[in-house]
């Protein structure tokens, strides 16, 4: 099939690069020319396991897969059109639709007469979008007579792992008031062998927002559990493990650690409480997760406070900057809130992230310093604290750590250590829900 994507973020190049896989014929399109024409010499605007070497494959070798900057051609190109562009939140927590409309009125500026075309939305927007979606391509279109409908297909790909995802999805949700375009969209996803949803557009686009939310809220709620573990002498691990082993529970999203981060939850968790405030409904359990992921960042500091008394002076050792490891995005990571108030107390901080620092530079104070590795990073530190579970943390050498340390202390707030082995080393520590 012929496939269009609008925007290459994580979601467009990814998908975009995964349908030519699947054997689609795939333009994607950037109204960013220098990311477009970087993207032709196998530099990526992300860092993305696999993601140069498949765009490199379908790029280069099969050639099934293009990129370009010229709406037209984009446009003409795609049966199925894909919306992928970015939907931030704004001041007020809503999702701000900006990019989608240009986008949607482009499509319809260059959509040629006399030919059908479905126009999806995979960008994350809140329910009844679409209304406005199909507005603003009728708008691109002037007086022209164009023949399209629109649907939603959100998706679900996590970040660090989105090429695995989009070929391994639980789940494919399609969404439009339209069987033709269902019929048409569906064909896009014909390779995989995991279930279609097909649904009306309205329950497609809730369906992302009520995922994430729902994801969201078991990660607040073992943030609180741990609380109690904490308080009562229990470990927050073994409680998580007994729990997701009952198949109606599951053992996933239940690791206790620093609070959600990344450009989805945050963000999404806000909008949802948002849209449905306008819908005329409050809703309570949202609200107290988003309160909760608040407090899991604010309780680092009071920790490492815990350890050290005054931070004043203090050499501090961040392990992980990363919103979660496996990736270089810095967008509502955690670290950004913890280093900015370590700083603000008076303590130097020395932060060693393996593949975020170039990102963290723009978003991080600028006093913090960055290390070329674990090791430069805690020599001389009086704490070290881990804020991403990057798999090297994990199977550091703790003794070696212990050797250049100035003080053995460790905040653990992801729990990637063995909290035995670390006090049988002769560190204090302090994990998140475990002693
Ligand atoms: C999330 C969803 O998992 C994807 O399904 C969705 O497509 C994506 O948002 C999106 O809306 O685009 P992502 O933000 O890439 O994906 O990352 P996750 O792996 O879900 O992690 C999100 C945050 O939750 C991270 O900060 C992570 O550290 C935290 N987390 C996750 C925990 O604190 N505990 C857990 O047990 C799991």
């Amino acid at each position: 099939m012929k496939v269009t994507i609008i925007g290459t973020g994580y979601v467009g190049l990814v998908s975009g690069a995964v349908f030519a896989n699947w054997g689609h014929t795939v333009i994607c399109l950037d109204i960013e020319k220098k990311k477009v024409e970087n993207i032709k010499k196998g530099i990526m605007p992300i860092y993305e396991e696999g993601l140069e070497d498949l765009v490199d494959k379908v790029q280069n070798k099969d050639k099934r897969f293009e990129v370009t900057a010229d709406y037209k051609k984009a446009v003409e190109h795609g049966e199925v059109i894909f919306i992928c562009v970015g939907t931030p939140g704004n001041q007020a927590g809503a999702a701000d639709l900006g990019y989608v409309d240009q986008a949607a009125q482009s499509i319809g500026k260059n959509m040629p007469e006399n030919t059908y075309k479905v126009v999806v939305t995979k960008s994350t927007v809140p329910v009844g979008t679409h209304n406005r979606v199909f507005e603003n391509v009728k708008k691109g279109a002037g007086s022209k007579k164009i023949d399209f409908d629109v649907a939603s297909c959100p998706e679900f790909l996590r970040e660090g792992t989105s090429i695995y995802d989009a070929n391994n999805s639980d789940r494919t949700v399609i969404g439009s008031n339209s069987e033709k375009a269902l019929d048409i969209l569906s064909g896009v996803y014909e390779t995989l062998t995991s279930p279609i949803v097909r649904t009306d557009i309205a329950s497609a686009e809730l369906i992302k927002y009520a995922a994430n939310a729902f994801l969201a809220t078991k990660i607040s709620f073992i943030n609180e559990m741990s609380q109690i573990c904490e308080r009562t002498g229990a470990d927050v691990v073994n409680v998580a493990t007994g729990m997701g082993l009952d198949k109606r529970i599951g053992p996933k999203f239940l690791n206790a650690g620093i609070g959600y981060g990344g450009s989805c939850f945050p963000k999404d968790v806000k909008a949802l409480i948002s849209f449905s405030k306008k819908a005329g409904y409050d809703f309570k359990i949202l609200e107290a997760v988003h309160e909760v992921n608040e407090d899991a960042k604010n309780r680092v500091v009071k920790k490492i406070e815990d350890m050290l008394g005054s931070l004043k002076d203090k050499r501090i050792a961040i392990l992980g900057l990363a919103f979660k490891p496996d990736t270089d995005d810095m967008r509502d990571a955690p670290a950004i809130h913890v280093i900015s108030k370590l700083l603000k107390e008076g303590a130097s901080v020395i932060a060693f992230d393996p593949q975020s620092a170039e990102n963290a530079k723009r978003v991080l104070p600028e006093a913090t310093i960055y290390a070329k590795n674990i090791f430069s990073a805690v020599k001389n530190a009086d704490i070290v604290v881990v804020l991403t579970e990057w798999r090297e943390f994990s199977q550091v050498s703790l003794a070696k750590i212990k050797e250049l340390v100035s003080q053995p202390n460790i905040v653990d707030m992801r729990n990637v250590f063995n909290p035995a082995e670390a006090k049988k080393l002769g560190f204090n520590y302090i994990g998140v829900g475990r002693r």
